[in-house]
């Protein structure tokens, strides 16, 4: 491993240790899991990603400055996640690029100097703003550059993903709890101003007449490879693997949530108000 290899990885490591010791809410969006934010960081790391760009800000902004040379943040300045990203000794402000305002408006007017090695889809999840995002990011990933895609339990978000993961142009990494990373392939980009809904394989494999499907795109069976998964909407039993690992995410978010709690109601301020509080409530009745 090169020098410059190894001071990255010391950086990636201070930055994730920091990251996994703060507070599941430690800002008011909600932070991504350690566990996807490793991986995000050995990804970015595998690929030696060096341009990278994020909707949203969180810790996820903070570990990617830590080991690329130049990051995009859009994100918008309401909340308190820009501040607190912003507050962040480790944050290598050198490194990002803060672009304030609804993604909706600044991604369509970005231009990005060079190809992205990696995306990270995290910032508004309303319909359609994750697949507007998408349409702006996917043009700009280069081959072999990595995507990700956060909160696939939502479920217009997983409609996305359903269609990423039917898609020649991405390889399906993996899921971490509800994040979802692949792998831009060798397959020509899809024309982002044309149409061509017929070449998807998503569309494909699911038109509802197969046979008016050999009209639109002849020998589309042959090239169609094995399903890649139970879609949303598919029976329980079909997401049972998926269901459990929200399940787990939630059960690790609860229990943090009550050993804040806990530290809460013991500290000094809380063992002060408490007896006000009750006196309080003595006199309110009486
Ligand atoms: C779930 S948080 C991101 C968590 C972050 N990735 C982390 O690791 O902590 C969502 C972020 O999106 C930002 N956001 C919300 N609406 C937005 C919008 N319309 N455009 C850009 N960012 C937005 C929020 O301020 C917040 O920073």
């Amino acid at each position: 491993m090169s020098k410059a290899d190894t001071t990255k990885q010391q950086a990636l490591a201070k930055a994730l240790e920091w990251a996994a010791q703060q507070p599941a809410w430690w800002h008011d969006s909600g932070n991504l899991n350690p566990a996807v934010l490793e991986a995000i960081g050995n990804y970015a790391m595998r690929i030696n990603a060096s341009a990278t760009a994020e909707t949203g800000c969180g810790l996820s902004t903070v570990v990617l400055s830590a080991i690329v040379d130049s990051h995009t943040c859009f994100t918008v300045a309401a909340g308190n996640s820009l501040a607190q990203v912003q507050n962040v000794a480790l944050l290598r402000l050198d490194r990002v690029n803060f672009v304030i305002g609804p993604s909706q408006l600044t991604l369509p007017n970005h231009s990005f100097a060079r190809p992205l090695d990696l995306t990270l889809i995290d910032g508004p999840h309303g319909f359609p703003f994750a697949h507007m995002e998408y349409f702006y990011f996917y043009q700009k990933i280069r081959r072999g550059g990595i995507l990700v895609v956060d909160d696939i339990h939502i479920p217009t978000i997983r409609q996305l993903y359903d269609v990423l993961r039917d898609d020649k142009m991405w390889a399906h990494l993996e899921d971490v709890m509800t994040t979802a990373f692949f792998q831009r392939t060798e397959a020509p980009m899809f024309d982002p101003y044309g149409d061509g809904w017929e070449r998807q394989q998503f569309n494909q494999r699911h038109f509802h007449c197969p046979e008016t499907m050999d009209g639109y795109a002849p020998g589309w069976r042959e090239s169609m490879p094995a399903a890649p998964g139970p879609l949303l909407g598919a029976s329980l039993e079909q997401v049972g693997t998926f269901r459990s690992m929200q399940d787990e995410r939630l059960k690790i978010e609860n229990a943090q949530l009550r050993a804040e709690n806990a530290a809460l109601r013991s500290s000094t301020s809380w063992r002060i108000t408490a007896p006000l509080r009750a006196l309080f409530k003595i006199v309110k009745r009486a």
